[in-house]
């Protein structure tokens, strides 16, 4: 059974078509990345508009990459939420569309869930119960998976998302948007050791907090900054920056790793251990993180537990994850009527 998975949650245009909720027939992305790059960040209106232009066509690519026919299809799973308002409304009146015109159900996916299915994809072991770890530029949380995918939270940040934090960083740094991929790849220059930036204190055991660490490397860099008797521009720290020798940035780049992957593998393995559940699934763009999958992975082990995540690129967003986990819903009878709206705000509802 093909189910096609359609994916607009942000700045990626992704449609995939998936057979009996792991066979990948395809996996379509186009990225609006570029569009955004020069304003440092995700413009909402750019991504609305590179979605509209796009999908089409991507949706022709994925049938043509699966060699199917839209008849083939069995239903039509799409992100219902969270994510960018507009992008979200573009991809759900596409995939209604497809839905009458084939006369298919439609299945309404949470961002989220597809974003830990994704491991389940990877690893056919993997099965409910087990621990969620959600890493992205929009979200960070811990929660358990339970039989028939319905999920209880455990924590989350109480402000910035650690994709967020990565991409800030980068930012301060001067080396661009996305942030997280360039911060992976210049620690492996750095020495992580050589700054302890802050671990994010929260009241409950499995919440996170990213902006002190965040605000600490803000005034780390400003310091530096001052002793090299640089004159401020602006608000931004970016011109200074540029200025410090590349050594010095890749050292803070990795000390910034290092506290961010702390972090979520103490309140990670903390949240196995109180739940007593021994599978862990990582998932979200930052779960391509290779600090933080050489960690995980480790730690893990030592402690007999099963972490599975993605390849990369089912870690990114993409439809694949949307159609993979349409599978299990659409047996459930998950699905909903032409009249659903999108869910901005939506999160892991049970
Ligand atoms: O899941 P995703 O593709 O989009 C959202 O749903 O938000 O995640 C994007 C985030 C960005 O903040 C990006 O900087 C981060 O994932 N990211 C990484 C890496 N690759 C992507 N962060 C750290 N290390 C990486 N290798
Ligand atoms: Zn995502």
């Amino acid at each position: 059974m093909r189910i096609v998975g359609i994916e607009t949650s942000c700045d990626e245009t992704a449609i995939g078509i998936v057979a009996s909720g792991r066979r990948i027939f395809s996996n379509v992305v186009s990225s609006s990345l570029a569009r955004h790059g020069p304003y440092g960040g995700v413009i909402p209106e750019i991504a609305s508009r590179a979605h509209v232009e796009t999908l089409w066509e991507v949706f022709a690519a994925a049938l043509l990459q699966a060699q199917v026919a839209p008849e083939d299809l069995a239903a039509v799973a799409v992100t219902q939420g969270p994510g960018l308002p507009g992008a979200l409304h573009i991809g759900l009146a596409f995939a209604k569309g497809l839905a009458l015109a084939l006369e298919r159900p439609l299945i309404p996916v949470d961002h989220l869930a597809a974003h830990l299915y994704a491991a389940e994809m990877a690893d056919p072991t993997l099965t409910p119960p087990y621990v969620g770890l959600v890493v992205s530029g929009g979200h960070t949380l811990l929660c358990v998976v339970h039989p028939e995918h319905r999920f209880e939270l455990l924590g989350e940040t109480k402000d910035d998302a650690v994709g967020e934090a990565f991409d800030k960083v980068a930012k301060l740094l001067g080396l661009g948007y996305p942030g997280g991929p360039v911060i992976d790849r210049l620690s492996d220059e750095g020495v992580a050791g050589r700054i302890t930036f802050p671990r994010g204190h929260t009241k409950q055991p499995f919440d996170f907090s990213f902006s002190g660490l965040k605000t600490a490397v803000y005034h780390y860099v400003e310091k530096c900054a001052q002793g090299s008797r640089l004159k401020a521009e602006g608000n931004s720290l970016e011109p200074r920056v540029l200025n410090l020798e590349r050594q010095n940035i890749a050292d803070i780049a990795a000390s910034f790793q290092e506290a961010a992957v702390d972090i979520l593998v103490t309140k990670t393995l903390r949240a196995c251990q109180r739940t007593g559940m021994t599978r862990l699934a990582v998932g979200g763009g930052v779960a391509s993180n290779r600090r933080l999958r050489s960690r995980l992975a480790e730690e893990g082990a030592a402690r007999k537990l099963q972490v599975v995540f993605p390849p990369p690129e089912l870690c990114v967003d993409n439809g694949a994850m949307v159609a993979g986990l349409g599978f299990p819903l659409l047996a459930q009878g998950r699905t909903a009527p032409l009249s659903i709206t999108s869910d901005p705000n939506l999160c892991l509802v049970c």
